[in-house]
């Protein structure tokens, strides 16, 4: 499966944060398996020196980029600075991709097949054909359960809200509008893909693989569950508040 041209241009934005042992692997395996895409690397001024090996890269290879901010601030904001990076070179689709490998760039055609006819594409695990490899019991637990208190809290027509494999069309970002986005951990996923729904964009979810990492270490903390718990809670409860207020008809 080829990547779709009358997308446009293209960038895979890969955050990271100690990295070191993937980081090269990852933009090997999206260069070779989509030649045509960009790829920017987000570091946040990683200690274990991932952001000097994605300068490397970058030095080899004028479609690897890399965007240096100054200290660890949460996939959130990485994020918004990769996406406002691309927005001012003119990139037409935006794909968030981690960089341990647990998504599989062999699978970006089929992610961006489905964006030809969609606003954002979400890479999702809990739909039929979605498969999750090496999780612990307790990792999957917590995500499908993340998963269904969104689903219910919000109201969301979605399996997999928390996802972090995913294509959006620059104008979807625009229509969001990313300035009073505030979610810095992984609520960030489930902030936008409401946000999107929120604007009546067309919201689509493919059935991916998702392998869990060899090396280094998940960045999930305490911290970033309890703020998307509160933050899934507040926005469902506004949101239900918001109804009552509203008029019989
Ligand atoms: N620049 C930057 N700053 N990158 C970060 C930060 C940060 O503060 N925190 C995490 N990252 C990067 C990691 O280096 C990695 O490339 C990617 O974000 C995902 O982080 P992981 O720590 O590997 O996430 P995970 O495997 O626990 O979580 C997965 O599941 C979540 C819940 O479903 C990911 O797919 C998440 O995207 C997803 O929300
Ligand atoms: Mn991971």
């Amino acid at each position: 499966m080829e990547i779709p041209a009358d997308l446009g241009r293209v960038l895979v934005i890969i955050p990271t944060y100690n990295e070191r042992d993937n980081i090269e692997g990852i933009v090997g395996r999206v260069r070779e398996a989509a030649p045509t895409v960009d790829v920017l690397v987000v570091d946040d001024a990683s200690p274990d020196g991932t952001g000097d090996l994605a300068d490397a890269l970058a030095a080899a290879d004028d479609q690897v980029r890399v965007l240096h901010r100054a200290g660890k601030e949460g996939l959130g904001p990485a994020y918004i600075a990769g996406f406002r990076w691309a927005a001012e070179r003119g990139y037409d689709v935006m794909v968030e991709m981690d960089a341990d490998g647990s998504h599989q760039p062999e699978e970006l055609p089929r992610l961006l097949t489905a964006l030809q006819d969609a606003d954002l594409v979400i890479g999702a695990r809990w739909i039929p054909g979605g498969t999750v490899h090496n999780w612990p019991m307790s990792r999957e637990v917590l995500s499908r359960g993340a998963n269904t208190y969104a689903r219910l809290m919000l109201s969301l027509p979605l399996h997999d809200a928390t996802g972090g494999f995913r294509a959006f069309r620059a104008a979807t970002l625009d229509k969001i509008g990313l300035d009073d986005v505030d979610s810095r951990g992984y609520c960030f996923q489930v902030d936008l893909a409401l946000r999107a729904l929120r604007e009546g964009l067309r919201v689509v979810e493919v059935p991916i693989t998702f392998v869990e990492r060899t090396q280094g270490t998940s960045k999930m903390s305490r911290d970033v569950l309890a703020e998307a718990a509160l933050r899934v809670t507040r926005w469902g409860l506004a949101d239900r508040v918001a109804r009552l207020r509203q008029p019989r008809r």
